[in-house]
């Protein structure tokens, strides 16, 4: 069966695990797909530079040609441009596109979704808010035909890391913002998650979602944790708060301006009894509040090479399903290298 070409444009953090996974899974993966994955290109900045695991006659530094010819295209690479051309030219030639590029998504999401829509083809972003938590289907998919009224929550792991570090282990800021680097939770240029505009892109983004409407990034009102001291984290333990980056996303029927949605990022003082105040290291929660499905929780690791990979790796299989199949891709649902059903008594 002829295989399914996925180029991948981008192998720091994320790339790499999602590259390695594909190479080191693929029987497992043809199994759930139908066909073959087949990797035809890695396009990255330095095509000399080792990268274990990565054959090194997939790199390139010539995205054009990555993505040319390609059924699907991963763009794992973040920032503004060339990505976003990069992916308007890969949705233009009828390649669907997952992406973990939230920045990107909140400001120019209608623009991308648009060019999908018109060639018939996925734009898929589970891993572009919250990691490894599928946050993104749920709200579109499961609870579609519900009323959404807030969501709120961590969206950031860098900064409930830091925040966490200093709490637990009296970290001093840098050191814990160092160690978040080391650890792949931040991104390239970490001013995004400590300033609050990572945390503010992923709002901007559910709020659309949730709300059926268009929040962009310049929409939300962002205070990140660059002011949080390490005496404000101390005080507030000793009175029982704890310190965490929330993003707030809500409808609001009765606001002075009239009705409409709100969308905000600041560091809050939470009671440590607080559902959200357990939530340690770069790990996230969301809770999603919809009129008839009362309140939903969401919880895991938030960031991170593996984590975010595993998001990234389900779009691949769902969107690689529906090419083969058409439609939902249902059918291979229960296909795969399956496992022996044990006795009871084993
Ligand atoms: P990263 O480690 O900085 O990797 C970026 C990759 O893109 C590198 O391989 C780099 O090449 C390549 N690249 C950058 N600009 C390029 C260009 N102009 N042409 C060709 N290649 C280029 O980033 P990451 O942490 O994997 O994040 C990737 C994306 O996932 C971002 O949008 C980020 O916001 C998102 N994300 C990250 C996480 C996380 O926990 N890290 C979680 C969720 C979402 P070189 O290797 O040669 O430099
Ligand atoms: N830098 C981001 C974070 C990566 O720390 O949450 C996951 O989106």
């Amino acid at each position: 069966m002829k295989p399914l070409k996925v180029a991948m444009l981008g192998c720091g953090v994320v790339g790499t695990e999602v590259a390695a996974r594909i190479l080191g899974n693929a029987a497992d993966l043809e199994a759930r797909v139908g066909v073959p994955l087949e990797i035809s290109a890695v396009a990255v900045r330095d095509a000399g530079k080792e990268r274990p695991g990565i054959p090194s006659e997939l790199l390139t530094t010539d995205t054009a040609a990555a993505i040319d010819g390609a059924d699907i295209v991963v763009e794992l690479m973040g920032g503004h441009e060339p990505a976003r051309e990069l992916i308007l030219t890969a949705l233009r030639s009828g390649a669907s596109v997952v992406t973990a590029n939230k920045a990107l998504l909140a400001s120019d999401y209608a623009e991308l979704l648009a060019a999908a829509e018109d060639a018939g083809v996925r734009l898929e972003h589970e891993a572009a808010v919250a990691g490894a938590i599928p946050i993104i289907r749920p709200v579109v998919n499961s609870l579609a035909g519900d009323r959404i009224t807030r969501v709120l929550g961590i969206v950031n792991g860098t900064t409930n890391y830091i925040l966490d570090q200093m709490e637990k282990e009296g970290w001093d800021f840098d050191h814990a913002l160092a160690t978040a680097q080391e650890l792949g939770y931040a991104e390239a240029d970490p001013t995004a998650d400590i300033g609050g505009h990572d945390a503010a892109a992923k709002a901007a983004i559910l709020a659309s979602l949730a709300f059926h409407t268009r929040v962009s990034i310049d929409d939300v009102h962002v205070e990140g944790i660059t002011g949080v001291t390490a005496d404000m984290v101390e005080t507030a333990s000793a009175q029982g708060f704890t310190i965490k980056l929330l993003a707030i996303c809500e409808t609001l029927e009765d606001s002075p301006a009239g009705p409409g949605v709100s969308a905000r990022v600041y560091p809050a003082l939470l009671p440590k009894d607080h559902a959200l105040a357990s939530v340690g290291g770069a790990f996230n929660a969301v809770f999603v509040e919809a009129e008839a499905a009362g309140s939903l929780m969401f919880y895991g690791q938030g960031a991170g090479g593996a984590p975010t990979a595993s998001a990234v790796l389900g779009d691949i299989v769902s969107t690689a399903r529906r090419k083969v199949l058409g439609g939902t891709g249902q059918a291979r649902r229960s296909v795969g290298s399956r496992l022996p059903v044990l006795p009871i008594s084993a």
